[in-house]
């Protein structure tokens, strides 16, 4: 009944994630027993598999060590200065998980709109005030959206409403410790301060109350030395040796992705070859591919992991404007196959809209899954918030659009004509979604029932059934995916993902 994978996706054919649907088999696990743990490169297990995109309306600082925090992983984008990337690396690497990642920060001069603007763009309700006016100034006070409901003059500076008064921990407090004066005190922020009195960061009840109502769903990735895991991607040119030398030797950057949209080229076996020699000790992701020759040249070069997605991103219209790519559940597929034979992992990469794409990607075979838009519009995605059309919402824009291609992108696109810019994605706008430490819990647990229902009680055994033909599924009709989705309803009420 049903087809093998090495049937079904062995037609002529090419599938996308909605085409195809699982069997179910046969249960005797708890969901909550399912082990997700599977390695993202050949050196780097990670105990949620899901990645965040190297792209620049999506990770940097914040997003790498939430993520990482919740025990998946995010790689920063290159789309900015060598510089940049290092700064944002680092903050990644040596952020201690618990404590806010860039606390709100106002000189005594600022005015109450400030606190507005801030709530505006960024959902903050606090703000810390110091002589600088920036973190690392000497503290004077925090004002809160209860210090200013009673002003309406919004131009009165912060120094007059402020709260002096206040409880602070010195630097180096830990976490935990944190948490327990937070809960005892009764107030909602604790500003940490060194001995001159500066301020240097800050732990919040909210932030306390969050990780309580949303247990991560793994434990933190860490890397040998127990920090932060962070990746960066980067290119293939002279430049970039120096990029990577920077973050491998600087920051001990976990995981390079040689980012572009098609992978197999010289420039990347060059680069994987070099990469290894000078930095044995750094992991390289290779890709994009689509196919399992492209894996198998990769690999032979010393890929320790490999990207997987051509045209499949929300945003991109590489198979549009380019006409190649492949359909993301065929391609998973077939390159995973090599790719396992040969002992590399793969990241399903664009294309994942729900839980249930995350599933099928690794039931196919991937080892992890990379989200964009998943993750864009979030608290932690980078940029501020705006209002279009009556809704909240950020930025959201493929690293091929012209908008991104003017700050240097177009680099992963082998795009050396200067004056004629082909554009392979689009820019646009996503909904405010809230914070990603909400929405990854959601996501591994979809995932854990997902597995259940397969019968697999871990990526492993869903990989043997993968192979040896005990996993069955396959392609839906059209009308069959519409049975599939919600029908027949005059309004239901939203799901989140
Ligand atoms: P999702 O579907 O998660 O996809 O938003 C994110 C992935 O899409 C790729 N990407 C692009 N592909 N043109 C493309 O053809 C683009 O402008 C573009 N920008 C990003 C990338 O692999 C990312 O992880």
């Amino acid at each position: 009944d049903g087809f093998a994978s090495s049937q079904l996706f062995n037609q002529g054919v090419c599938y996308t994630y909605d085409d195809v649907i699982f069997h179910p088999g046969h249960i005797f696990f708890a969901a909550n027993e399912v082990d997700l743990t599977s390695n993202v490169t050949k050196n780097i297990p990670l105990r949620v598999p899901i990645v965040s995109s190297p792209m620049d309306t999506v990770t940097e600082a914040e997003m790498a060590i939430t993520m990482a925090t919740l025990g998946g992983m995010g790689f920063i984008h290159y789309n900015n200065t060598a510089e940049e990337q290092l700064r944002q690396v680092l903050k990644a690497k040596r952020h201690t998980p618990g404590f806010i990642v860039t606390p709100a920060v106002a000189g005594p001069n600022d005015t109450v709109s400030k606190l507005y603007e801030l709530k505006n763009t960024r959902g903050f309700t606090s703000v810390c005030v110091t002589d600088t006016g920036a973190l690392g100034g000497k503290l004077l006070g925090v004002v809160t959206t209860r210090d200013i409901d009673f002003i309406n003059d919004k131009l009165t500076p912060l120094a007059e409403v402020m709260t002096t008064d206040l409880v602070t921990a010195p630097e180096g407090t830990t976490a935990d410790a944190a948490g327990a004066l937070l809960k005892k005190i009764k107030k909602n922020k604790l500003p940490l301060v060194n001995a001159q009195g500066e301020l240097v960061g800050l732990a919040t009840r909210g932030a306390f109350k969050d990780a309580r109502n949303f247990p991560a769903p793994g434990a933190p990735s860490l890397d040998g030395a127990g920090l932060l895991r962070c990746g960066a991607a980067v290119g293939t040119r002279d430049s970039d040796r120096e990029r990577v030398k920077m973050l491998w030797e600087t920051a001990a950057v976990d995981a390079v992705i040689l980012d572009s949209s098609q992978g197999d080229s010289t420039y990347q076996v060059e680069m994987i070859k070099y990469i290894k020699a000078a930095h044995p000790g750094l992991d390289v992701i290779a890709g994009n591919v689509v196919t399992g020759a492209q894996a198998r040249r990769l690999i032979e070069a010393g890929a320790d992991g490999l990207r997987v997605g051509m045209g499949s991103g929300s945003i991109c219209t590489t198979q549009e404007v380019c006409a190649v790519g492949r359909g993301q559940a065929t391609a998973v597929y077939h390159v995973a196959r090599v790719a396992n034979a040969l002992g590399v992992p793969i990241i399903a990469d664009g294309g994942v809209q729900n839980s249930g794409h995350i599933t099928k990607a690794l039931a196919l075979g991937a080892s992890a899954v990379m989200c964009g838009s998943m993750f864009a519009g979030t608290t932690e995605a980078p940029g501020e918030y705006f209002m279009l059309n009556g809704q909240r919402v950020k930025k959201y824009r493929g690293m091929g659009s012209l908008e991104a291609m003017a700050k240097g992108s177009e680099t992963r696109y082998h795009s050396d004509t200067q004056s004629l810019k082909i554009a392979q994605g689009v820019s646009g706008a996503v909904k405010d979604k809230g914070s990603i430490r909400k929405t990854v819990p959601f996501l591994a647990q979809a995932v854990r029932q997902g597995f259940q229902d397969i019968g697999a009680n871990s990526i492993k055994m869903a990989r043997e059934m993968l192979y040896n033909g005990a996993m069955r599924m396959e392609a839906r009709t059209n009308a069959a995916q519409a049975e599939g989705n919600v029908h027949d309803m005059v309004a239901y009420e939203k799901r989140p993902w």
